[in-house]
């Protein structure tokens, strides 16, 4: 088995791909174009989403790429082995090009061959769809690995739950193949599979044949294409060939996990407590820079994308308080990320700053919010009756006051008080239990679905920018778009509220462009030549990118779909303009239909 540093893992593994016809495609960008299902790219497969769709990608039918992805539905496990809220995921795409026999030999050999990592086969393990009312038992998968020259009694049928792979609850779906290290600890029990969380499995690349669609309905269809999305974990496989005990013991983590020991006098490895507050400030102050850093860059806030920030930094904050790290240590980490991932994801560097500047401010807001805590705490101390605090009430405070059970406890314990932690974790589940239901899949619709109302909206969200700008200045840049059936939402760069006055000047000229009944046309262009055409946009995905004008009125990079007549939006109205965070406005709007 090779031992490869991370960078030379990307390297090689779009190297592979390259050979056998892939274009390699740029990382998108961690906060989703359009895409309302999710808050952050949680797999490789969001930016791609109209393409597994059906739309034509212009870099061709076979992709590769290392994509940056946030999952915070893990977070408590973040400190173990392998969970991170910050990862980078390599993928090979076919987009109705090849199917599993390729993929399947492709990763086996990508995997065992000397020439690529070299793992011994003997350590691989395998899980296929086992069938259910959906699709049939993927035997073609099974037989494709056993050609391949794997031991049968290494694969395992398991059922949708393990290998059936759908972004959420709808959208392009299918059945999937994935592969597992075998870490070499003892079986956990006498039927110790791939199936089990006990970390003698480790999944290292799951294979996705995408060749279904789920309607928000529940009812399921084929996609006009068969589809091929992978993803192999960057930071596991790397574990895995240095032979690491954790993620955080590779080279990924070298350098970030020594500037905490400098900042904390402390040894990473003293024991299990400090090695549970290094990785938590190693994740959390790796993932905060990522999304800082990002080209659509969220700040925090209580909303949205910036309060999972602003969560992550203020966790980040307690431990790195608990390891004595003295003042702005957060941001003297997040200078490490910077120098380590700066050369692949230049826009790090390009934000240092404005990262730096955001972990400090962060930084003493909690610093306030710790003192507020601790005077609230004063003040209802002495209404405990037989000396414990509440579940509820110690929820109120880290809820209200943003201050952390662990400070309570530690509070109560110097006011001879004890706090009912229990009650305080049945709170708390319920409130997560809420806030996942209501954030992380807080909406539904979008390019999944790409229905009628999503596509028009869209549109309209073309207009609205290229309206924005023309009345308040060019400086007015795309800073998040969101949109549902039935509301756009849009976030873009500018210092001060709109007036009502500029806010009705934005509408009227939506909708001349409307009432104008513009062909939306699409052409493809290199980046560069879009740029010289004044397109504006965000959305890179390689050499060529999409370019959508509609008359005179709007012309931008996007990835579609779109609407091809501004005739068909309606009438455009916008409901609410107000701050999303410092520097930047939201509007949301709606379109009305016009009933003839
Ligand atoms: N979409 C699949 C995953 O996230 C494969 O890329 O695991």
């Amino acid at each position: 088995m090779k031992n490869l540093t991370t960078h030379e893992l990307r390297k090689l593994f779009l190297e592979f791909f390259s050979e056998r016809g892939h274009a390699v495609i740029p990382s998108a960008s961690l906060i989703p174009e359009n895409d309302p299902s999710v808050l952050f790219t949680t797999a490789g497969m969001h930016p791609l989403m109209p393409y597994l769709m059906g739309a034509e990608h212009p870099a061709g039918k076979r992709l590769c790429d290392v994509q940056k992805c946030v999952r915070t539905g893990d977070i408590d496990e973040v400190g173990d082995a392998s969970h991170l809220t910050f990862f980078e995921m390599l993928g090979n795409w076919s987009l109705g090009d090849y199917f599993k026999s390729e993929s399947i030999a492709w990763s086996w050999e990508f995997l065992t061959d000397e020439k690529w990592l070299g793992i011994d086969k003997d350590r691989l393990y395998f899980s296929c769809f086992e069938g259910d009312e959906n699709a049939p038992k993927d035997e073609f998968s099974h037989d494709r690995w056993v050609d391949m020259g794997v031991d049968p009694s290494h694969i395992f049928y398991l059922n949708a739950k393990h290998n059936w792979w759908i972004p959420g609850t709808s959208g392009p779906c299918g059945p999937d193949t994935e592969i597992f290290f075998d870490t070499g600890k003892a079986p956990c029990c006498e039927t110790c599979s791939p199936a089990c969380s006990c970390g003698k499995y480790l999944e290292i690349w799951n294979n996705v044949f995408m060749q279904y669609y789920k309607a928000p309905d529940g009812k399921m269809s084929m996609l006009e294409k068969k589809n091929v999305d992978t993803g192999m974990g960057l930071e596991r496989t790397v574990a895995t060939l240095q032979g690491a005990e954790s993620v955080y013991d590779t080279d990924a983590f070298t350098n970030i996990l020594a500037r905490i020991a400098e900042l904390s006098g402390k040894n990473y490895k003293s024991d299990a407590d400090t090695v549970k507050a290094f990785r938590i400030i190693a994740d959390h102050i790796r993932t905060a820079t990522f999304m800082l850093g990002d080209p659509r860059g969220v700040t925090p806030s209580n909303v949205d994308q910036g309060y999972i920030l602003r969560r992550l930094i203020r966790r980040a904050l307690r431990y790195a308080m608990q390891l004595e790290m003295g003042e702005n240590a957060l941001s003297k980490v997040a200078e490490v990320v910077v120098a380590d991932y700066g050369e692949v994801y230049p826009e790090l560097k390009e934000h240092a700053e404005h990262i730096k500047k955001e972990l400090d401010t962060e930084e003493l807001k909690f610093q306030r919010t710790l003192a507020n805590g601790m005077r609230e705490f004063e003040r209802i101390k002495g209404k405990f009756v037989g000396g414990v605090i509440d579940g509820a009430s110690a929820f109120r405070l880290f809820d209200t006051v943003g201050f952390p059970i662990e400070f309570t406890e530690e509070l109560a314990r110097e006011n001879g008080l004890t706090v009912d932690v229990e009650g305080f974790r049945e709170r708390f589940a319920e409130h997560q239990q809420k806030s996942k239901a209501g954030s992380e899949q807080k909406f539904k619709g979008g390019l999944a679905e790409a229905n009628e109302e999503t596509t028009k909206l869209h549109s309209a969200t073309h207009l609205l920018q290229a309206a924005l700008r023309k009345v308040l200045g060019d400086e007015v840049a795309q800073k998040g778009s969101n949109i549902t059936t039935e509301r756009l939402r849009f976030d873009f760069s500018f210092p001060r509220k709109v007036t009502p006055e500029e806010l009705a000047e934005v509408e009227a000229l939506v909708n001349d462009a409307i009432k104008a009944a513009v062909p939306v046309t699409c052409e493809e262009m290199s980046e560069a030549e879009a740029r010289a055409l004044g397109a504006i946009g965000l959305f890179q995905y390689g050499e060529k990118v999409k370019v959508y004008t509609m008359g005179a009125y709007s012309c931008e990079m996007c990835g579609g779909p779109h609407v091809s007549n501004t005739a068909e939006l309606g009438t455009f109205k916008i409901k609410k303009e107000e701050a999303s965070s410092a520097g930047v406005r939201r509007i949301k709007a709606v379109l009305i239909p016009n009933y003839r």
